[in-house]
């Protein structure tokens, strides 16, 4: 083994040396972990806050482009302890053997990488993948995904995005899981086992960055950035439990949100992260500013210069700075203004130096570097297989009217119509890491392979304002047996800072939809993006209705297969549909109001005017080619107590249509009298289970006590004594089966109860 460049030895000494054995580029040398404390006893200050710099090695688009000489000086130097926007095995062992072999203490650095859905495997964007309600599946996605961008000489990926979104004009809520805390935390604790693997330091997994932390996904007016004014039960029970799932799951770094919560921005909101992520959660891990978040503490008006920011975000425990410099250029100067910044400075060095132990970087420096197992692993046949696996189950079948669905083998003649079919940058969503556009399988192409007799026109577009396509289109269609229109956003109308304030389809594609409705051949309408859009009009009139989201890139097959019954959706909605933009948020665990929705208009209750209050397709929601019949619910005990009790509720379902098929099975609960006005039902199991024709399951959810806690006027998780009503259904609207259990006694809960997963069995019955 060679000597560490961190021994003993080093400590005597002084700032400015250089080490005189450091580690081997060979990849086979294993050196041995410092004492973490003795090596930031030895660190200057400019060292330690080196440690807290994460620059930017390239752009997302151009990775790796910055990183010249002088950059490289910064490296020897101690002045950088991360890098974003970097990879390849190559690049970056050299990057790294700078680090180690040139620097004074040989401190290895950190490789990041926004690697969201998928790395050069583009997998679907993740809203959709919350729709497939598989958090197996999410969880292969991301193993998938840590494979490769390991052997791209990645540690670390800013991912999960478990943000709860229930505003659809804010563009990023095609990066999260939705609207629900629960199925969002489903979805948070998949991903960061699937990215982390069971062990940090294994070559094929890299750290988890869950974000972002706070309220991010309730800006106001769905205006990316703009501050949440949110109460303090939201928080707690609708915003927080994803990251607390995620913590719960070993999420060994979190990024902080940009917005502020009630006028407090996050990155400087030492309330929120010191006292609640660190102090009562416990959490100790990475915490990462947003882009620049520490610099945009100015613009927010609570620092009054850069090293009033630097002090702030400190004080708040932000470990690290992304790209804004503040910490690299102004925290010397907080910490001369207040010495007793020193010590928290002192924290963050060493909790950035736990992850890079963790990861094994100080052991094997280069064990990211392989370039044989980066040609290797990059788009594997079993990784293609995975990303066609989860697209199939992320489908949702909105409408399925007369049976139009699945089209049959001897279909004819299908008009493929619509730009968005023959876009395979789109498939790949706003975050694709390394996905290219040759590796994807669009609708056309999938089609034009599976069916010989496909007349593609592109009809319209969802950018543009041109309408002379939709004659051509609707020639073809006249000419076809079926038309297949792909409608909706392209990648570009969500994601970052693609917020809208109309949730219409775009450009000119409701005329083409009608101009094709108006041929009266059987419509088929192929719903591609990343949100939720107010689709009434085509809700009504298109014989059916796919939403597809931005598949990655086995789209195209995937697609195809489900349109032609070789696969059977059956995914469900993780956010409601609008029926309008003014609707919005619209989301199915609402309060109750004093006065309910009533469709009578001479009352004055909670309604619109001019439209129902329920929306357009509600969470939950989803078809399937075939039927499933539910039976009465069974509560193991009708009683439990408050303190530690737990009831098992068990339905058997049955395939009752002609093929097999997946169903969702979800249990909502409801509080109907307690302290605080809860929910009209909250979603607290589900099951995706897959049965043939003919067959039954029983499938049994245990819920605890811990799992009915409100957050209460007192400030903490409460369960109180009274009833309990446990719905269980197809849908939220769609509820087929309840009972009721009595919660004995009060107690106090730990964590969120979205947070808790609920243990599901299903038997047999075959
Ligand atoms: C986004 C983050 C992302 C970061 C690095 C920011 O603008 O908000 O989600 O991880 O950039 O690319």
């Amino acid at each position: 083994m060679a000597a560490s460049a961190l021994a003993p030895a080093a400590a005597q000494e002084t700032a400015g040396e250089r080490e005189t054995t450091v580690a081997s580029s060979d990849p086979g040398a294993e050196r041995q972990s410092p004492d973490l404390e003795a090596l930031v006893a030895q660190m200057t200050m400019r060292e330690k806050i080196g440690q807290l710099v994460q620059r930017m090695g390239g752009r997302s688009k151009a990775l790796n482009s910055r990183l010249g000489p002088d950059e490289l000086e910064k490296v020897r130097r101690g002045e950088v302890g991360s890098y974003l926007h970097v990879a390849g095995a190559e690049p970056l062992r050299e990057l790294q053997r700078v680090a180690v072999e040139e620097g004074r203490l040989g401190i290895p650095l950190l490789f990041a990488m926004d690697v969201v859905h998928g790395y050069r495997t583009i997998f679907p964007v993740p809203l959709a993948m919350a729709a497939s309600w598989d958090p197996a599946a999410v969880r292969e996605h991301a193993a998938v995904a840590a494979r490769e961008s390991s052997a791209a000489g990645l540690h670390w990926t800013f991912a999960p995005m478990v943000d709860i979104a229930r505003d659809p004009r804010w563009g990023r809520i095609v990066e999260g899981a939705g609207e629900d805390a629960y199925l969002g935390s489903r979805m948070a604790e998949a991903q960061v086992r699937g990215f982390q693997g069971d062990s940090l330091s294994a070559p094929d997994t890299i750290m988890a960055g869950t974000k972002h932390f706070g309220a991010y996904g309730a800006a106001e007016g769905g205006r990316d950035y703009a501050g949440a004014e949110v109460g303090e039960r939201a928080i707690q029970e609708v915003y927080l439990p994803p990251f607390r799932a995620a913590a719960e799951a070993g999420s060994a770094s979190y990024m902080t949100a940009f917005n502020a919560v009630d006028g407090v921005p996050t990155t400087g909101n030492a309330a929120l992260l010191r006292s609640l992520l660190r102090g009562e959660w416990g959490w100790d891990g990475l915490l990462l500013s947003d882009w620049r978040a520490i610099e945009e503490l100015l613009a927010h008006g609570v620092a009054a210069g850069r090293a009033d920011a630097a002090a702030l975000a400190l004080k708040a425990s932000v470990d690290m700075d992304m790209v804004a410099d503040v910490y690299a250029d102004d925290l010397e100067a907080a910490i001369a203004a207040d010495p007793a910044l020193e010590a928290l400075l002192d924290q963050a060095v060493l909790r950035i130096l736990a992850a890079k132990r963790d990861l094994g970087l100080f052991d094997n420096p280069y064990k990211y570097h392989d370039a044989a197992r980066e040609a290797a692993v990059m788009l594997a046949p079993e990784h293609r297989a995975a990303a066609r696996r989860i697209a199939e189950r992320s489908i949702v079948l909105l409408k399925n009217g007369t049976g139009t669905l699945p089209l049959a083998r001897d279909a004819g003649r299908i008009a493929l119509i619509g730009a968005l079919a023959d876009d395979p940058l789109s498939q790949l969503g706003s975050w694709r890491a390394r996905g290219q556009v040759e590796d994807v399988v669009t609708l056309r192409a999938a089609l034009e392979a599976a069916h010989r007799d496909v007349t593609y026109v592109p009809g319209a577009d969802s950018r543009s304002d041109d309408a002379e396509g939709i004659a051509a289109a609707v020639a073809a269609a006249r000419d076809a047996d079926v038309i297949v229109l792909a409608i909706g956003e392209d990648y570009d109308w969500s994601g970052e800072a693609r917020s809208r304030s109309s949730l219409e389809l775009p450009g000119r594609q409701m005329e083409l939809f009608e101009a094709l409705e108006a041929t009266g051949k059987p419509l088929v309408v192929v719903l591609m993006g990343g949100r939720p859009l107010a689709i009434p009009a085509i809700a009504e009139r298109a014989d059916a209705v796919l939403a597809t989201w931005l598949l990655g890139i086995e789209a195209g097959p995937a697609i195809v297969r489900t349109l032609m019954g070789d696969n059977n959706p059956g995914g469900k909605l993780p956010v409601s549909f609008p029926r309008a933009t003014g609707q919005v948020p619209v989301h199915y665990d609402h309060l109750p109001s004093g006065r309910p929705a009533d469709p009578d208009l001479a009352k004055d209750t909670a309604r619109y005017m001019d439209l129902p209050i329920t929306p357009l397709y509600a969470f939950g929601h989803g078809l399937s080619y075939t039927r499933f019949d539910y039976g009465a619910l069974a509560l193991s005990q009708p009683r439990i107590a408050a303190d530690g009790g737990s009831v098992t509720a068990t339905v058997p379902v049955t395939n009752t249509g002609p093929r097999a098929g997946d169903e969702v099975v979800q249990l909502y609960m409801r509080d109907p009298v307690a302290s605080v006005s809860r929910p009209v039902r909250q979603l607290r199991g589900f099951a995706r289970v897959t049965l043939q024709p003919g067959e039954t399951r029983e499938v049994a959810f245990t819920l605890s006590s811990a799992q009915f806690a409100l957050w209460s006027q007192a400030g903490e998780w409460l369960i109180e004594p009274g009833t309990i009503e446990v719905m269980i259904g197809s849908a939220s609207d769609d509820i087929r089966a309840r009972a009721v259990v009595e919660v004995v006694g009060s107690a106090t809960g730990r964590i969120a109860p979205a947070a808790i997963a609920t243990p599901v069995t299903i038997a047999g019955n075959r």
